[in-house]
């Protein structure tokens, strides 16, 4: 018989890793996980984990011959910056990818008439604010405005959100008998935050590579200008919202994208904040005018309240909470160095 389990791909990048030490410790289900890359250390030994390629659909063919796969969290993704080197590249892994897995949960939803549920995390790269102004005036952005994105990676998510409400109610609509279809969700993150891991590849990466560096005691040149602000969450958030979505009745949900958020900083703010648990932090600013323009792109705020209605979303880091339980605690601890004043 197959064992049941929980699918999550790109479990070793940051969402993954703490999404699978979350999930590791409520163990009721066998947790299967895929990757290009080994797991790190950490989470090592708390999955069944695959070294492989989302694309390949052998592979993908193997492991449902093997597992019951009730619910899938696909992270997999190049994250925007990353997307704009090789934008061919970020299609295929970023839209390919997501598509085959759909097909895939759809598959198996059918053979096993009953919804796997397909977890989707988007992002505020889906945005796209025409000029500083416009950002200005319209601070708090809802699901449905401003979605046109300006990088591969927006474009990217987008139109996977689409994707997966296609084919979670639209799926082969003609057909005399409507298929089973999956239960597909989806959270559009803010700038994600972890005090364990450090981003690769994204634009909103200023905001934790200042904190790291300045715990590591390190000189940072910040790429966009103190000013610029979008949005961000803490690490631990990103998971509590990602789980409290699943388990959320499925009639409870108007919509299938919901925005999720936390705090709306400037990166003269973050650096602020830095600066009061480790007051001998190097942090300057030397702007990169084309990444700053993506981060101009994206709203200074985000409009959760379908979100907060709909599931009960609420943050449980707030920016204080966020910053002096959460952030410098334990990046302190990682790096063995006291921050002196802010830290709690
Ligand atoms: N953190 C992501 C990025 O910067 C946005 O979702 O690409």
């Amino acid at each position: 018989m197959r064992k049941k389990a929980i699918l999550i791909t790109g479990a070793s990048g940051e969402v993954g890793h703490a999404l699978v030490k979350q999930l590791s410790q409520s163990g009721n289900h066998l947790l299967l996980t895929l990757d290009l890359q080994p797991l790190p250390p950490e989470i090592q030994g708390l999955s069944t984990h695959v070294q492989g390629d989302l694309l390949d659909t052998h592979l993908l063919a193997r492991l449902v011959s093997e597992f019951d796969i009730e619910v899938i969290y696909h992270l997999a993704a190049l994250l925007s910056t990353r997307s704009e080197v090789t934008p061919e590249m970020a299609h295929q892994i970023n839209v390919e990818g997501t598509l085959g897995l759909l097909r895939l949960a759809t598959e198996q939803s059918q053979w096993r008439n009953r919804s796997i549920q397909f977890i989707f995390p988007s992002s505020i790269a889906i945005y796209g604010m025409p000029d500083r102004e416009s950002k200005q005036l319209y601070q708090r952005v809802r699901e449905f405005e401003w979605n046109q994105p300006r990088t591969m990676y927006g474009c990217n998510k987008l139109y996977c959100e689409m994707l997966g409400i296609y084919y979670s109610r639209h799926y082969r609509q003609l057909a005399a008998q409507q298929p089973v279809t999956i239960d597909f969700r989806c959270v559009r993150f803010p700038g994600l935050i972890s005090a364990f891991t450090l981003p690769s590849g994204g634009t909103s990466d200023y905001g934790p590579e200042m904190i790291h560096a300045a715990a590591k005691g390190e000189p940072y040149a910040c790429f966009v200008r103190p000013e610029a602000r979008i949005p961000f969450m803490a690490m631990p958030d990103a998971v509590h919202a990602l789980l409290q979505l699943g388990q959320a009745p499925r009639e409870r949900l108007t919509r299938l994208v919901y925005n999720v958020t936390s705090f709306s900083l400037s990166a003269g703010q973050i650096r602020e904040r830095v600066l009061q648990a480790f007051p001998d932090a190097q942090i300057t600013f030397a702007p990169d005018p084309k990444r700053e323009a993506i981060i101009d792109s994206w709203p200074a705020d985000l409009d959760d309240s379908a979100a907060r209605v709909d599931w009960g979303w609420q943050p449980q880091y707030d920016v204080d909470r966020a910053f002096q339980e959460y952030l410098f605690p334990n990046i302190q601890a990682r790096y063995r160095r006291s921050p002196q004043g802010g830290g709690n």
